[in-house]
């Protein structure tokens, strides 16, 4: 294990110790989501944990649960106890961009059902403002994706096509993705506003005001941030 994937590991070690007896927890996808999903797999399996369900965000974290004996269940109307996933970018208030794994849709639907949102992830991803680093992802149907780039484009971003045109990285939904890069910083909250609002979009990466708190770990150790508003 390289000291990236330590760091994404003692952050998910944080994570589960949030997970209690009886919960219906929401799995996130990606490298560090991955580490917290083996984790609460052995939890279960030593017996320090019983009786949790969880609702996988992609495929790949169902494939993974599954091998692991985590009970699977569709994502119940009355919502989750509680999601962790890892992340793209984050800030100090906690806004953060999601979705370079692809799986941004489901991640924000098990995200937004659950009643406690925690990021996970190596300080790498933080940041002072969203786009320093990551492309902002954008998932949209395949009808129609030259006009909806079209549409992109007009909110001042360069949209690209994830895979090219002719290989194109398809989501677990069947749909595309687009990535947008912003020259320059970006209001993030009117971003969300206006991809919200173009035909075609599906769903996009950002992630405003929905987590409680996350577990950045790095060389100094595991840094825990609370959301302004918790
Ligand atoms: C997938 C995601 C991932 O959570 C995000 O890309 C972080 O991945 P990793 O933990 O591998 O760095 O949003 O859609």
């Amino acid at each position: 294990m390289d000291a990236s994937d330590r760091w994404k590991r003692a952050a998910a070690l944080r994570a589960v110790e949030l997970v209690e007896s009886g919960m219906l927890v929401g799995l996130g996808t990606g490298s560090t989501a991955r580490h917290f999903i083996a984790d609460l797999g052995a939890r279960l399996s030593a017996g320090e944990l019983g009786d949790v369900r969880a609702v996988p965000s992609s495929e790949e974290s169902e494939r993974q649960a599954l091998a692991l004996g985590i009970p699977i269940v569709d994502l119940p109307a009355e919502g989750l106890d509680l999601a962790v996933d890892g992340m793209d970018e984050v800030t100090d208030e906690l806004d953060a961009i999601k979705g370079l794994g692809g799986a941004l849709t489901r991640e924000k639907i098990v995200a937004s059902a659950a009643r406690r949102f925690v990021l996970i992830g190596d300080d790498r991803k933080r940041v002072a403002r969203l786009g320093e680093r990551a492309p902002l992802p954008v998932e949209v149907v395949r009808f129609g994706v030259n006009r909806t780039r079209a549409l992109l484009r007009e909110l001042g971003a360069e949209p690209e096509l994830r895979g090219g045109a002719q290989t194109p990285a398809v989501t677990d939904n069947g749909n595309l993705i687009v990535d947008l890069r912003f020259d320059g910083p970006f209001d993030a909250a009117a971003v969300a506003e206006a991809l919200a609002a173009v035909p075609g979009v599906v769903e996009h990466g950002l992630f405003l005001g929905m987590a409680e708190r996350a577990f950045i770990a790095g060389e100094a150790g595991v840094t825990e941030l609370v959301a302004p508003s918790s």
